[in-house]
């Protein structure tokens, strides 16, 4: 009896070794952490559970089948993250590049569908040299389920990937397919075609890292939803990150104990709106008072800047944050911007996290740039997002809210339960000089007339009280009160019970 339990031992040391010391060793050279250590950082300690690590390839070709390397290049299991579960799989770039095989790609469908099974999210950690060559369409097989358990989740328990090495070809389609992803600056990278075939099919000369790095896709083509230093940080904070998330569709976001009271006054906040209107101020300043303890996580800090989106929590419980950024072509929605908040509302919606909007927009961005890049069809989806949205919903406008912007960041005739509007705010169907600029164009020559009808106009629309006065909006409220009102807005719609009409799924713009 010893021998054996003395041999089951022996092999899992074998097992926890994957492809052996000099490729660990390889590993660490390249500022890079192993599979399992990887998930040493990501879950609480001692808290990993670990299925199938004995499981081993089929392969016959190639000399495969001398070869066996218990676990296959994948380390799945569950554990938890302070203290709530979560599954995982961390691919092993020490066994065969991580590339996946058949049953590599079995052992990831395995935890997909036990997280399915129990309503529990799923962290996945990248790195892997792709479809594993010897294996053919064997393994392209495996991926393609791997896609389809990703369809099935999605929306039903959160899916988070980071990448932590290479992911290349179709493999970056399980990433694609989940709620955030985040990846490491200079050592990984994700792209269809490498640069070697880019070069060939298109002269372009193109490194990795430009091509598919952390930096490319956190800035230029939002695939990643943020960047970071080293493995260490970006586990570090997907931990945060997954703080603020419920654990599946039917359950709420956590709630956590809190010190900071929702009666906390911000007298800056009656200072932040610079007397121009013209002057930007920054948000994010503004989105860090209300929140609990100034703690933000920000989704796409480096993409669609003109429009802020992550989690604070209000009183403990998360909530949403959408808000415009004046610091940032004046805080205009464009392509990128749409996208990027209709993409985060849905999730928020998705996952039952109430949204809290805050306005200081003054329209949509012009242009042929926009126009030709279907301006019309991103609006649409944030325009969309907001109206099937069956959250709690609370609007605060700060400044301006022109045009079809207004229309389409969460009034009330979209479905916003609470709007607020700051005494600052210009609710108007644009700034006063464009208005009298259209409405007088006979006049344009005549400067002191113009001038006056510019007040005029102002004096009538560049306010909160005409929208007050239909009640487009709730309240006009103190800038100092805003933390207080928001709080005890979303208390009053906890038991808030929309259901939109029946349907196989909606038709969203693409
Ligand atoms: C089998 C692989 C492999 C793969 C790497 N290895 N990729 N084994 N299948 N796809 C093995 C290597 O043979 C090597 O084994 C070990 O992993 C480490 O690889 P190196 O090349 O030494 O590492 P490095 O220099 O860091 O380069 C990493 C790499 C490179 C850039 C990922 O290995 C590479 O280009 N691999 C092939 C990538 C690829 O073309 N994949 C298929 C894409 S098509 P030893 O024994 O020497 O340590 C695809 C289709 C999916 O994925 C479609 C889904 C729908």
């Amino acid at each position: 009896m010893t021998d054996i339990i003395q041999q089951l031992a022996d092999r899992r040391t074998g097992a926890r070794l994957g492809g052996g010391q000099r490729r660990i060793d390889a590993q660490h050279s390249k500022g890079k952490l192993t599979a399992r250590e990887r998930l040493e950082v990501l879950l609480d300690e001692g808290s990993f559970e670990e299925y199938d690590m004995f499981v081993t390839h089929k392969c016959q070709d190639f000399g495969m089948g001398n070869e066996h390397i218990p676990g296959d290049g994948v380390v799945t299991g569950w554990g938890t993250i302070n203290g709530r579960m979560v599954y995982v799989f961390s691919q092993d770039f020490t066994v065969y590049g991580g590339s996946l095989s058949a049953t590599h790609a079995k052992k990831i469908c395995k935890v997909q569908e036990m997280a399915m099974r129990n309503g529990v999210p799923i962290i996945g950690l990248s790195d892997s040299g792709g479809a594993r060559i010897q294996e053919g369409v064997a393994s392209l097989a495996g991926y393609t389920s791997v896609f389809q358990n990703n369809i099935k989740a999605s929306g039903v328990v959160p899916q988070i990937s980071v990448i932590m090495g290479p992911s290349a070809g179709g493999a970056v389609y399980s990433p694609a397919l989940t709620d955030f992803i985040f990846m490491v600056r200079d050592s990984s990278y994700m792209f269809l075609t490498g640069p070697d075939v880019v070069k060939t099919v298109t002269n372009e000369v193109v490194t990795a890292e430009e091509l598919g790095g952390a930096t490319t896709h956190s800035t230029k083509s939002s695939v990643s939803d943020g960047s970071y230093e080293n493995d260490m940080e970006a586990l570090m904070e997907v931990r945060r990150l997954f703080d603020f998330l419920p654990l599946n569709n039917t359950s709420k976001p956590p709630s956590r104990p809190f010190f900071d009271g929702h009666m906390r006054k911000e007298p800056s906040l009656d200072t932040i709106i610079p007397d121009n209107a013209n002057t930007p101020y920054d948000m994010k300043e503004l989105v860090l008072k209300l929140a609990d303890e100034s703690d933000f996580f920000e989704i796409q800090k480096d993409f669609g800047k003109n429009i802020l989106t992550g989690f604070i929590r209000l009183e403990g419980s998360t909530v949403g944050v959408v808000a415009n950024q004046p610091m940032v072509l004046a805080g205009c929605l464009d392509i990128n911007a749409s996208r990027k908040a209709a993409r985060f509302v849905r999730f928020c919606d998705a996952f039952e996290i109430p949204l809290l909007t805050l306005v200081d927009v003054p329209g949509f961005l012009p242009g042929t740039v926009q126009e030709y890049g279907g301006v019309i069809k991103h609006g649409a989806k944030l325009l969309y997002a907001f109206g099937e949205a069956t959250v709690p919903r609370v609007t605060v406008i700060t400044r301006k809210a022109y045009g079809g912007a207004y229309c389409v960041m969460s009034p009330k005739h979209l479905g916003g339960d609470v709007n607020y509007a700051w005494p600052t705010a210009e609710i108007a169907v644009m700034g006063a000089k464009g208005a009298v600029e259209i409405l007088h164009r006979s006049d344009l020559g005549d400067s002191e007339k113009i001038a006056a009808l510019t007040d005029d106009y102002e004096d009538r629309f560049a306010n909160p009280f005409v929208a007050a006065e239909n009640g487009f909006i709730d309240e006009v409220i103190m800038p100092h009160n805003t933390r207080m009102r928001v709080a005890r807005a979303f208390a009053s719609l906890k038991s808030k019970d929309v259901k939109n009409l029946w349907r196989k799924h909606d038709n969203l713009p693409l």
